[in-house]
């Protein structure tokens, strides 16, 4: 069954536990990024941890090797299950974050295609196909890619093949679940959820979708 991961983008710590315990029946995975470690500190992840969920580190992360291996020492050490890195870095700075994942007994997402209007202009014309074949090279666990183009996701699919694709832009981006979710191994949703008058009915919904 495709996963529902919850995309955690609140900035108020509180609010956030209430929403992920109230959503956690239906999803299975938290993903956290800078607006909310930012606000709540990198501490959110043990507040977290007592969901039992897995945690995702959407910190997309963009360094040279030995500042990508440090901040991924810093994220599985906070309590984080995975961590989310670009690729354009080059295959070196991948590598040290799929490798300080493994090591920590993680899992290591590359980010190939963004799915905002504006990621077309770099993204596109080749870009993509080289970073999903650098994710593939890297032994990376899975791959980011567009819920707002699941034209894209196809496209990508046949590069990666079994390897896992989740996927953001569903609902508040434009993306239709019950298109993406046929093509993924999960999908990333956050205001659709989040900013719903009860985010516990709003995750039931999404998880009756994909199924
Ligand atoms: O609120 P919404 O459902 O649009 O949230 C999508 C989440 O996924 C945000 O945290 C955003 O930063 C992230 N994301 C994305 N597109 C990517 C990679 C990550 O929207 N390609």
């Amino acid at each position: 069954m495709t996963e529902l991961i919850l995309s955690l983008d609140v900035l108020d710590r509180k609010r956030a536990v209430e929403i992920a315990e109230a959503a956690s029946p239906c999803i299975d995975a938290v993903k956290i990024g800078y607006p909310l470690v930012l606000a709540a500190g990198l501490g959110i992840a043990r507040d977290l941890g007592g969901l039992g969920l897995p945690l995702i580190a959407d910190f997309k992360v963009a360094d040279i090797p030995n500042t990508n291996r440090l901040i991924c020492e810093q994220v599985f050490a906070a309590g984080f299950d995975a961590v989310i890195a670009h690729g354009f870095t080059g295959t070196d700075a991948a590598r040290a974050c799929v490798a300080a994942a493994h090591d920590s007994g993680g899992a290591c997402y590359v980010v190939v295609e963004m799915s905002h209007p504006g990621a077309t202009e770099f993204f596109h014309g080749g870009t993509a196909e080289r970073l999903a074949n650098l994710a593939v090279d890297c032994r990376a666990d899975g791959i980011i890619a567009p819920a707002t183009r699941p034209d894209r996701i196809s496209v990508l699919r046949e590069i990666v093949g079994s390897k896992a694709i989740y996927s953001p832009g569903v609902g508040a981006q434009g993306g239709d679940p019950e298109i993406v979710a046929r093509l993924v191994d999960g999908i990333i949703v956050g205001r659709s959820i989040y900013e719903a008058p009860d985010p516990a009915v709003a995750a039931r919904e999404f998880a009756r979708i994909r199924r």
